[in-house]
């Protein structure tokens, strides 16, 4: 049995289309880090007659799902954008909405990401989320911040052009005195010491950065999918990364530079 389908062992039945996919996945060329816009909630909800947090709600789902995908498969890092700065502009109702769903999932899914070896991150400017989602952050972090399997990074309250402010804010804290570099800009950004995303996944068929880890992604393979993002679920995942493993990656250069030797 390859390596892959080990680690889904008594979750799939042999025949299935992820049995089939996790066989054709080359083990050796894994993403090393994983980013998703997570789109198309309201129009899930819309399409069934429902409010629309409920497509919030059921995205929950996918997200739980997607989770446990990327850590069977050793994904090391999963960023998820779930609450951007311009998501204040929406109804209260649905805001207050998003921030119970995120403590929700925590005090439910905290046991489960400890099983898993998942260690819980944030991005964005955290210290402006309400005190209630801050304690569940932090209660997240503490309990699995010994956890050496995937990093799961939630964007909340993000941006990344104010990703991008933040840290030249912090450069000119620290009075750099040479010519600043890409390395100083890497090391300031929310995701210092992380490799940037090899593959950048969006739901809903919107193609769109929406503002999403605007430096990080100068070399990220982008995958847009039709799916809504309450309908997707492992399979999708699995989708995915077969797609990126097909495309040959030369980051200008005239030959194909794989994950591992570009770092
Ligand atoms: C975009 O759909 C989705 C969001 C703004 C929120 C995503 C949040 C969750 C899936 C739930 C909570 C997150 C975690 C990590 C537990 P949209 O509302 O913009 O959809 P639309 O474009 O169809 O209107």
């Amino acid at each position: 049995m390859n390596y892959l389908l080990e680690q889904f062992k008594g979750k799939l039945s042999s025949s299935s289309y992820e049995v089939k996919l996790l066989s054709d996945i080359d083990s050796n060329k894994l993403p090393l880090h994983i980013a998703i816009i997570m789109d198309g909630n309201g129009r899930w909800a819309k399409k069934r007659n429902l409010p629309r947090i409920v497509g919030h709600q059921s995205g929950v789902e996918s997200v739980r799902t997607v989770v446990e995908t990327a850590a069977r498969l050793s994904i090391p890092v999963l960023t998820l954008y779930a609450f951007s700065t311009e998501n204040w502009k929406r109804p209260k109702k649905e805001i207050d909405t998003l921030m119970d769903l995120l403590k929700e999932y925590i005090a439910k899914e905290l046991d489960n990401i400890n099983q898993n070896n998942i260690r819980f991150s944030t991005i964005g400017r955290i210290n402006e989320l309400p005190d209630s989602v801050k304690k569940a952050l932090s209660t997240a972090k503490k309990h699995t911040r010994n956890n050496t399997g995937t990093k799961l990074i939630v964007a909340l309250n993000y941006s990344g052009r104010l990703e991008l402010v933040d840290s030249f804010n912090r450069l000119l804290e620290k009075k750099i005195e040479h010519p600043i570099s890409e390395k100083d800009i890497d090391g300031l950004l929310y995701t210092a010491g992380l490799p940037s995303p090899d593959l950048l996944i969006r739901t809903s068929g919107e193609m769109r950065i929406s503002n999403f880890m605007l430096w990080q992604i100068a070399y990220t393979e982008i995958f847009v999918t039709e799916v809504l993002w309450p309908d997707f679920r492992g399979k999708d995942l699995l989708e995915a990364i077969l797609e990126f493993q097909k495309r040959e990656r030369r980051y200008g250069d005239i030959k194909e530079i794989t994950c591992e030797n570009i770092r």
